[in-house]
């Protein structure tokens, strides 16, 4: 068998053992200080990275490293406290295994989150963006041999989220009296953040907001045909006419999402609960 599917089998079955008869319909990930949704839900199953052979553990300042499994809005879920990253130094193949484990749990959706900058004018520090599309600048985690058994070589990417989920989160945002944005996530590799050039490329190109993460585990789930919702929070305007004193600051950025996070963790529980 190929080495790649006998990790995410063993991987798997690892979870199974722990998880029993529990089987997860949404798997979520989430981002930078974007925690917070970990504490709503019922009756965790927490499974640390590194009690999981062959797993990577996530090095991200803001970032746990757990499979969290129980209820939220009345469905069973499946969440990584914490993202592994490519900037962290591991290949596409573990970047993406995590994704690849929901996947064989069984999870119908995956739900996305991320910190990101704000590129597009109109979009400030703590504004919420539903992603309706993005630009891939990171290697394509597809590349290699095909995984036969979770999805075609080529896979389409018209619709990458799902246009279903996307109306529903907008009427619920609507029913929260919250702000959203919709627009197309940017994905370079990082670590460093953009120069004002880069994020003036990006806006020219169509992306809204700019991040270092979340496509690959996107294109893992489109591989597999999952129906995949994803929310940023604008952590800093990234322009090219930044203040003379200013400068990207890590921490600021997870402080900035925390802030952010209650409104979004809001419509990802409601959106859960309307599956
Ligand atoms: N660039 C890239 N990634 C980010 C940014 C940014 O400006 N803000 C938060 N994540």
């Amino acid at each position: 068998m190929d080495t790649r599917v006998e990790r995410i089998h063993f991987a798997a079955d690892h979870i199974k053992s722990v998880i029993g008869d529990r089987k997860p319909l949404v798997g979520i990930v989430l981002g930078s200080g974007l925690g917070k949704l970990a504490d709503a839900v019922k009756d965790p199953i927490v499974i640390p990275y590194k009690t999981i052979p062959g797993f990577p553990v996530s090095t991200a300042i803001g970032h746990k490293g757990n499979f969290l499994v129980g209820e939220l809005g009345g469905k069973q879920v499946i969440m990584m406290q914490g993202r592994i990253h490519y900037y962290e130094g591991y290949s596409m193949e573990l970047v993406t295994l995590p994704t690849r484990v929901m996947v064989v749990l069984g999870i119908k959706y995956l739900f996305v989150s991320n910190a990101a900058g704000g590129v597009n004018y109109d979009y400030h520090v703590g504004d919420l963006m539903i992603i309706k599309d993005h630009i891939c600048l990171q290697p394509n985690p597809l590349i290699g041999p095909n995984m036969d058994e979770f999805g075609p070589r080529f896979p389409d990417m018209t619709r990458p989220y799902d246009l279903g989920l996307i109306a529903k989160a907008e009427e619920i945002a609507g029913e929260l009296g919250v702000k959203v944005h919709k627009g197309v996530y940017f994905g370079g590799t990082g670590p460093t953040y953009e120069t004002p050039a880069e994020y003036k490329y990006i806006r020219i190109i169509g992306g809204d907001v700019t991040g270092m993460s979340t496509i690959p585990e996107v294109i893992t789930a489109r591989h597999s045909d999952i129906a995949v919702f994803g929310m940023s929070v604008v952590t800093n305007e990234a322009h090219d006419d930044y203040a003379p004193d200013f400068k990207n600051d890590g921490e600021a950025v997870v402080k900035a999402a925390d802030s952010a996070a209650d409104n979004m963790c809001a419509i990802f529980e409601r959106l859960i609960e309307s599956l």
